[in-house]
């Protein structure tokens, strides 16, 4: 990593202490310029989050949700305003401090789960540590335990069009845990699958909270944000709410991903290379 980190120097398990401010969003505002006409994506946006929160984003089409999450993500810059990610503002980093921070920090999960195709499901889950220099033997350990968790323990070498929808998003989940990121983001993770597999993905989110983790995920479904314990709304790329949900739905997590989630960073805490 540079030495421009975005997170603490004192992280912990899964990042810093529960509770700290991860993300503040100041006067933020994203201008699309599609050179015959301007498309305000969002309009002076102020909101923080803290480490360990379990946020949900709604909204009409249209509203912004996803504009706001590329930024968080790193992968779109604001227009206007800040963008603080633990303290630091994403302005002042390079090209190559951005994607250090998307690759180690950041687990994004997609709508269309946006795997490799023609690779397998272990080979997808294995690509981030690949970017971050896990040696090949670690990595394959640690990609297949991933999958275990998830239930794909079968299907290490499925590749994604053998795979259910289902089946598919929790390999992106895998994918996305790689790197032990304290910061999870999914765009409309349930968009495209049934009932059943959208609650086995937002247990394995509750499960990853309960763990530490700070996960924010858009969804057009009440009955998907009554996961969460926050649930900011969007109109027109504005935020036009943010309300506790003091009674989410009941988590019966049993994937198990809270044993492995945080592991990377404790092995070599210990000193285990591998
Ligand atoms: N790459 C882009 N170029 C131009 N306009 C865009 C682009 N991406 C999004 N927009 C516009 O910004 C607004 C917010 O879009 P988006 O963040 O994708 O909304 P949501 O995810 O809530 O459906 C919309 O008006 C959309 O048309
Ligand atoms: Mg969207």
């Amino acid at each position: 990593m540079p030495e421009k980190t975005a997170f603490s120097e004192n992280e912990k398990k899964n990042g810093g202490k529960a509770g700290d401010e991860l993300i503040r969003l100041v006067d933020l505002a994203k201008i699309y310029d599609t050179g015959a006409i301007k498309v305000l994506g969002l309009n002076r946006i102020n909101l923080t989050i803290r480490r360990g929160e379990f946020v949900a984003i709604m909204g009409h089409s249209g509203s912004g949700k996803s504009t706001l999450m590329n930024i968080l993500g790193c992968l779109d810059r604001p227009t206007l305003g800040h963008y603080y990610l633990d303290g630091i503002d994403v302005a002042d980093l390079t090209p190559n401090e951005l994607s250090a921070i998307r690759n180690r920090k950041i687990g994004f999960v997609f709508q269309s789960f946006n795997l490799i195709a023609r690779t397998t499901a272990l080979k997808n889950v294995e690509l981030p540590m690949t970017y971050a220099r896990i040696p090949a033997g670690k990595r394959t350990k640690r990609a297949k335990e991933l999958l275990e968790c998830v239930g794909l323990g079968a299907r290490l070498s499925h590749m994604p069009n053998e795979m259910s929808g289902g089946q598919r998003q929790r390999v992106a989940i895998a994918r996305a845990l790689a790197n032990d990121p304290p910061l999870i983001l999914a765009d409309e993770p349930t968009g495209n699958l049934d009932t059943a597999a959208s609650i086995e993905i937002m247990e394995m989110f509750s499960e990853l909270h309960e763990a530490g983790a700070t996960v924010v995920v858009v969804t057009h479904e009440d009955n998907i944000a009554a996961y969460t314990d926050r649930i900011l709304r969007f109109s027109d790329g504005c935020m036009i709410s943010d309300e506790k949900n003091l009674n989410p739905t009941k988590r019966g997590g049993k994937q198990h991903l809270s044993g492995l989630y945080g592991s990377l960073y404790r092995r070599e805490e210990a000193g285990d290379a591998d």
